[in-house]
């Protein structure tokens, strides 16, 4: 694999989940592969999860590993070609990330989205931009409409504690204060749509995500409806798609509480993390029998392993 920005770079899903589970039982059976071998990570935007299990998932591998985080430490990047350099930014991305493919074997680079320009963000401009210029290969650690990391250890997860063969999987919507990217949920139903699951997205009138992304999935507007015999619940916030970035009405009845849990199978819950407590999602359930989120957390050192491992062998 040269490259993995979405489920679509993988040749077989179930392949690499049980990669990662292999990795999961025993972490240094590859430590030889990533001998000598650097991996670069570019934080465009902040991040505890996916740099600290990325970088394990790389060590575990016997790679050395360069963090940068270039929001806070580089140069202001410019993207665009034609422009004259005379105003904030200082350097382009032609010569930032023809550089950065200098100095690793593999490059990974997380970068939000505006949030204002949708043909812009759903473009990845900027994480096309580093895949050109790099010529190395690329992990995307969260762009702007996707974060297949993520996604990949929630199906390990999923597929690590279902007690069905094909469990019901609902994604539903939750409340927040700020307008959120939509690449954890776009990602979630991309790897969903083409995972052995049954698959509902609920969430309120004006939510629905581009449909790119969740062809195959049942989509309602009931959250009781939807989660009723959930076998795993995955909460999330996330902005309008249509019109793009914005937020309206507060839905706090969309908070997932021990009492809408009883409407399912003794659903699991996951999310994503960071979460914010009694708002998107009550500390009854966080810190309830049902919640998997820090075992999901977990689960990403593997889901990483299994990616990188398959770069380093197409290296
Ligand atoms: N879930 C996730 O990507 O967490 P971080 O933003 O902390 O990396």
């Amino acid at each position: 694999m040269k490259l993995f920005s979405s489920v679509n770079d993988v040749t077989d899903i179930n392949q690499l989940v049980n990669e990662a589970l292999l990795h999961k039982q025993n972490p240094y059976a590859h430590q030889q592969l990533g001998k000598n071998r650097i991996l670069g990570l570019i934080f465009l935007n902040p991040s505890l999860r996916t740099r600290l299990s990325t970088q394990k998932a790389a060590l575990n591998l016997g790679m050395n590993v360069i963090v940068m985080n270039m929001d806070k430490e580089g140069w202001a990047l410019e993207f665009n070609d034609g422009v004259v350099m005379n105003g904030t930014t200082v350097e382009h991305i032609r010569e930032a990330a023809g550089v950065m493919g200098q100095y690793v074997d593999i490059l990974g680079v997380r970068s939000f989205p505006g949030l204002v320009d949708r043909e812009k963000d759903y473009s990845e401009e900027i994480f096309n931009k580093f895949v050109e210029f790099c010529g190395v290969p690329m992990v995307s650690l969260e762009s702007a409409t996707r974060h297949p990391l993520q996604s990949l250890a929630d199906l390990v997860t999923i597929h690590e504690l279902k007690t069905t063969a094909r469990p019901k999987v609902v994604l539903t919507w939750a409340p927040h204060v700020k307008a959120l990217p939509q690449a954890v949920p776009n990602s979630f139903a991309e790897w969903m749509c083409k995972a052995d699951v049954q698959f509902v997205i609920a969430h309120p009138e004006g939510y629905a995500l581009c449909d790119d992304f969740t062809g195959g999935a049942t989509i309602t507007h009931n959250q009781d409806e939807a989660i009723n015999g959930a076998d795993f619940i995955y909460v999330k916030n996330w902005s309008a798609y249509e019109p793009y970035g914005k937020v309206f009405g507060e839905h706090n009845d969309w908070m997932l509480t021990n009492q809408k849990l009883t409407l399912t199978n003794n659903a699991k819950v996951m999310h994503c993390l960071p979460v914010r407590r009694n708002l998107e999602l009550s500390a009854e359930v966080l810190d309830g029998p049902n919640s998997l989120v820090v075992h999901e957390a977990g689960n990403r050192v593997w889901a990483a392993q299994a990616v990188l491992k398959q770069m380093l062998q197409a290296l």
